[in-house]
């Protein structure tokens, strides 16, 4: 049985435990692994444990955990600031440092060096491929990337992707300690940059902001008809379900007509790139598309995990892959 094939594996690692650091180890330890938790940074690392507090007190508010569990929980992760006595008798080592090429590149490396040679690597990164990350390393046939969303605890989603000398055991083992962990993986064939889901939210982007910059909708109006449109169906069926249930013929005279009016552009949208000029940022500089002097970014943010945290016991929990 494919879950069968993670049952070897009891202690894991997760290096770096800022934004999706601290929500994956997270994971792990909810899902019963003891976890060692380190980062370059002591500041970080002590952080790490209040927020996960946090996270798990906001799951057992909305159903998803007992609070009773939390004590128990927050007792499977262990802080080590030491790199080599976080990862010396470790199975599985995710990685979520900082996206520096030179920095990742150095820490697989003494990894390689520090891990015992069952050992699987797994790199979170987001727009390096495998080949970089682990351009320095022997053991490329154990080298994987798990590509998480953040918040990681509350997405399902993490993406699974082989390098050129991965082995087919490795994968297996990594789709199966990630379902263990109530993940949905999805695997990637072959190594593609951008991994399948920031490919698609990409050409999403592209053409919300292209949509406004070309003066054709508002804001409000782009953004609620992925709310109300796309959105309340997309939890039960994916795109090309869509396209099959539409009828392939009329989605194809669809496509012919609208593919030549959509921006097709190899470059971000010019709206984004002058805004970024201007140093609207959004959230964090009070404006972008929308004015967030007016509604606080963490007011927003606590509000969205708490309902994405109860469409997702609603949606997900007890539900392999999505699958009805
Ligand atoms: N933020 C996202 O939405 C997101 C989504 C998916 C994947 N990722 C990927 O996850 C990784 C981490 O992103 P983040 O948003 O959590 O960044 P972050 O800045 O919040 O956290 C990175 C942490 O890594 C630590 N660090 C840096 N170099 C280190 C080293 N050599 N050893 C130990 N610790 C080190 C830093 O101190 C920091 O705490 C990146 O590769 C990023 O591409 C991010």
């Amino acid at each position: 049985m494919e879950e069968d094939q993670a049952g070897w594996i009891r202690r894991v690692t997760v290096v770096g435990a800022g934004l999706m650091g601290h929500g994956i180890a997270q994971n792990f330890a909810v899902a019963g692994f003891e976890v060692a938790l380190t980062d370059q940074s002591s500041a970080v690392l002590q952080a790490a444990l209040s927020r996960i507090e946090g996270n798990l007190r906001l799951m057992a508010q909305v159903g998803r955990l007992s609070e009773e569990r939390i004590p128990v929980i927050m007792a499977r992760v262990n802080l080590e600031p030491n790199l080599g006595r976080a990862a010396e008798g470790s199975d599985f080592v995710c990685e979520s440092i900082s996206e520096n090429l030179g920095a990742k590149q150095e820490l697989f490396s003494r990894l390689d060096s520090v891990c015992p040679p069952r050992t699987i690597l797994a790199t979170n990164s987001s727009s390096f491929s495998l080949s970089q990350v682990g351009a320095r390393i022997a053991r490329r046939d154990k080298l994987i990337a798990t590509h998480f969303l953040s918040p990681p605890h509350i997405i399902p989603l993490v993406e699974i992707m082989p390098g050129e000398e991965t082995s087919g055991e490795v994968v297996q083992t990594t789709v199966a300690l990630m379902r263990r962990c109530g993940q949905a993986p999805v695997i990637l064939k072959k190594e593609a940059p951008g991994y399948v889901f920031n490919r698609l939210l990409a050409a999403l982007l592209r053409e919300a902001m292209t949509l406004v910059g070309d003066g054709i909708a508002e804001v409000e109006d782009v953004d609620l008809a992925v709310k109300a449109g796309l959105g309340l169906r997309m939890p039960f069926m994916g795109l090309l379900e869509l396209a099959d249930l539409a009828g392939l013929e009329v989605v194809e005279v669809m496509l012919r007509n609208v593919c030549p009016l959509i921006n097709n552009e190899p470059t971000p949208p010019a709206i984004l790139s002058e805004m970024v000029k201007r140093g609207e940022l959004g959230g964090k500089s009070g404006k972008g598309f929308y004015d967030w002097r007016r509604r606080p970014v963490s007011d927003f943010i606590r509000w969205r995990d708490e309902n994405v945290h109860r469409l997702r016991l609603a949606l997900w929990e007890g539900r392999q892959n999505g699958q009805s």
